[in-house]
């Protein structure tokens, strides 16, 4: 198999668990060194043992604001540059117009966004000596999104607008900026959150062909796959993509009445 991240070094946020993680361990995969950021020190510890000598862990809570400059020093000081950023960490807490408050608010605007954007910003200097690129990971929440998940989908919103911008901004840099947004895949923070709401141990066998038309919830290997492409030198010189990654299209589905 060709190495398509060869030599490529490789930042993923919230990376010691679910969509990160996997994404984490194909990068390795393919060549890539990876900083694998995250909060959980016992999960992250794990994987960098399991992952080998080509990774390096960064524990440190993005609702803090510094530590986007942390996980930028700490990933020069491992590999002495950065070709990609992943901002995939998330917080997806769910509330409503008559149940959020302030606090969860700002919780989920500082560490789905604009903790991403202060990263992007910390990095553009070692993203333009390698003219490296940004992946997002966004939702399909962004163009809409349940109506319990409000801050969380505002949140992904503004990770897309800010892909676009930066895209069309910094392509004189020669950074490039793209997102995916997935649909629902099965990562085990998804398929606790959905027992907490009252589902059945067993609901991922469950749903419907509306759900999952190919009859299997996709997986977070299946995404960490379609991202290898973006974060590649095979995607120059596209940006400002916004890719939607679910088992039907997003935009203008209108199900049988
Ligand atoms: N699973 C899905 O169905 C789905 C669908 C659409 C989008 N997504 C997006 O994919 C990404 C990964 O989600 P996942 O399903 O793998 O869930 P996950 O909870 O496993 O991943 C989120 C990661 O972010 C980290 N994180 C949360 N708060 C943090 C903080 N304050 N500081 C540092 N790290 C923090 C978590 O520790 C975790 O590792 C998220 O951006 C999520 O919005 C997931």
């Amino acid at each position: 198999m060709t190495m398509r991240l060869k030599d490529k070094v490789i930042v993923i946020t919230g990376a010691t668990s679910g969509i990160g993680k996997a994404l984490a361990t194909r990068c390795v995969l393919e060549g890539a060194k990876v900083l694998i950021h995250g909060i959980d020190q016992i999960a992250g510890q794990k994987l960098v043992e399991h992952l080998g000598k080509n990774v390096h862990l960064c524990i440190s809570d993005l609702n803090n604001l510094d530590s986007p400059k942390h996980i930028v020093t700490s990933a020069i000081e491992a590999f002495g540059k950065i070709d990609s950023i992943v901002n995939n960490a998330a917080v997806i807490e769910r509330n409503n117009l008559l149940e959020v408050s302030e606090k969860s608010f700002s919780k989920t605007i500082t560490i789905n966004l604009q903790s991403a954007l202060f990263l992007i910003q910390a990095a553009f200097p070692y993203l333009k000596q390698t003219q490296g690129n940004v992946l997002n990971i966004g939702s399909i929440n962004a163009y809409t999104g349940e109506a319990s998940l409000l801050t969380y989908s505002i949140s992904k919103a503004g990770l897309q607008t800010m892909t676009r911008n930066l895209a069309n901004a910094h392509g004189v840099d020669g950074i490039r900026f793209n997102l995916i947004n997935p649909g629902w895949i099965l990562t085990d923070r998804e398929y606790a959150d959905q027992i907490k709401k009252g589902l059945p141990e067993n609901w991922p066998d469950k749903l419907g062909k509306d759900n999952i038309p190919f009859g299997k919830m996709s997986t977070p290997e299946q995404l960490a796959a379609a991202c290898i492409y973006w974060l590649g030198d095979e995607s120059k010189p596209f940006t400002g993509s916004v890719v939607d990654l679910e088992q039907f299209s997003i935009i203008g589905r209108n199900p049988e009445k």
